[in-house]
């Protein structure tokens, strides 16, 4: 019964073809449909890069024209799921988890029969979402969307309640395009795994929101932030990385499970967070965090090779993440949220591969429990 060989994470495993994304973690590289990571996240707006997720092909203008219109029409949320928010906001939920409700309870249409329809309606309603809930958080009422602003501009729209500057919307379409896929990642998986069974787009989502929030996956750029906080104020970074591993912790936006070099993706980000806090002045006052990232970085990487020399810890896409998104002026309660709101992409563009060539996704696992138990009468335990 017990001769399978297990394999813990399913590191390894090669569970699905894709025409999303490909990584090499050896050499660094990360292509999506087609196009290497640091040609997207310049080139492209956020809406080009959904609909090549979704297609597997540039739209032309008119369809650019069209999808970006879907897009914003779908970005309006009804009373019912502001009530729902409202409410998350009144018991102080995470954005993860607000995020995560806020999805169930989307009237969406999950009876329709267009998975691409939905799937499209998905990613438009993502950031309503979020930057709704975030403004009950604040104590101040939500922000309607804006059918006129791209994806990114409103998003920062319906946070802040002004349009952001042309920087800042820069510096958030690199991010949003250089997270949107990552091959089978955890939350993708949990996508692919749902909607293998024949369930629906949106519940789907659902399960990717709730594998991104852990600190495994998307939930590190946060602590990145107070990380480089400390580092910053105590001015003693080799301390503070000794501290922490030898108490057993893990340093956040450090190693990755596919990457045995520098995530390609840090590269793009720490060049967009570059370009951004030398240009606009409203980050000045984070200048501190750019800096501190970018000494802060040798330091940990040179630590961490002496602590786990036979890994390879590099740093990963998490790292540059929290100081782009700071610099965009993104809290960071919402940096996960704002991650979602790309991925979703990503993950819509999976599920509707699956579904495409479905075949449920069902391993197995080595029992390894007792096998011949004596039933005991509740009076008698
Ligand atoms: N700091 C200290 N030690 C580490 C770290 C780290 N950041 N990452 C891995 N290790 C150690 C780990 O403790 C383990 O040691 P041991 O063999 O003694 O138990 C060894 O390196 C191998 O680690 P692992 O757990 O087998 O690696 P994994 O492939 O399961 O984990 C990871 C990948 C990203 C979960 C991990 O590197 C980690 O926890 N990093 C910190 C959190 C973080 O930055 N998360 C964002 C991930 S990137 C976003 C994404 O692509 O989704």
């Amino acid at each position: 019964m017990n001769d399978q060989t297990v394999n813990p994470g399913l590191e390894d495993v090669v569970a699905a073809k894709t025409r999303c994304s490909y990584i090499d973690g050896e050499g660094g590289d990360l292509v999506i449909r087609g196009f290497p990571v640091d040609v997207l996240a310049e080139a492209a707006t956020f809406e080009e890069s959904a609909f090549l997720l979704l297609h597997d092909r540039l739209p032309t203008e008119t369809e650019l024209a069209e999808f970006r219109s879907v897009l914003a029409k779908n970005r309006e949320i009804g009373e019912q799921l502001c009530g729902v928010l409202r409410e998350a906001a009144a018991d102080e939920r995470s954005v993860m988890d607000a995020l995560r409700i806020g999805m169930a309870a989307a009237d969406l249409g999950t009876n329709s029969e267009d998975d691409e329809a939905l799937a499209k309606r998905v990613i438009a309603v993502v950031p309503t979402i979020a930057a709704t809930y975030w403004r009950y958080r604040q104590g101040y009422e939500r922000v309607q969307p804006d059918r006129d602003l791209d994806h990114a501009e409103n998003y920062l729209y319906m946070l802040n309640g002004s349009e952001p500057s042309d920087e800042t919307a820069i510096g958030l379409r690199s991010y949003l395009n250089t997270v949107i896929d990552h091959g089978l990642n955890a939350s993708t998986f949990a996508v692919r795994v749902v909607v293998s069974t024949e369930s629906d787009v949106v519940s789907g989502a659902t399960a990717g929101i709730g594998a991104l929030k852990g600190p495994l996956h998307g939930g590190a750029p946060g602590p990145v932030l107070e990380m480089l906080r400390t580092v910053y104020e105590t001015g003693e970074p080799e301390r503070y990385v000794r501290d922490r591993l030898n108490a057993g912790e893990r340093l956040m936006g450090f190693g990755h499970r596919v990457y045995r070099v520098r995530d390609p993706r840090a590269s793009v980000l720490e060049a967009a967070a570059k370009r951004l806090y030398n240009t606009q002045n409203g980050v000045e006052q984070n200048q501190w965090l750019y800096d501190t990232a970018r000494t802060f970085e040798d330091i940990a990487v040179d630590q961490l090779a002496q602590h786990k020399p036979e890994r390879s810890l590099k740093t990963n896409v998490e790292y540059y993440t929290a100081v782009l998104l700071a610099g965009v002026g993104i809290p960071k309660e919402l940096f996960t949220a704002t991650f979602a709101l790309s991925r979703v992409a990503g993950w819509m563009g999976h599920a509707l591969e699956q579904l495409a060539d479905n075949r449920l996704i069902r391993p197995r696992s080595v029992y390894q429990g007792h096998t011949s138990r004596e039933w005991i009468p509740l009076e008698e335990r």
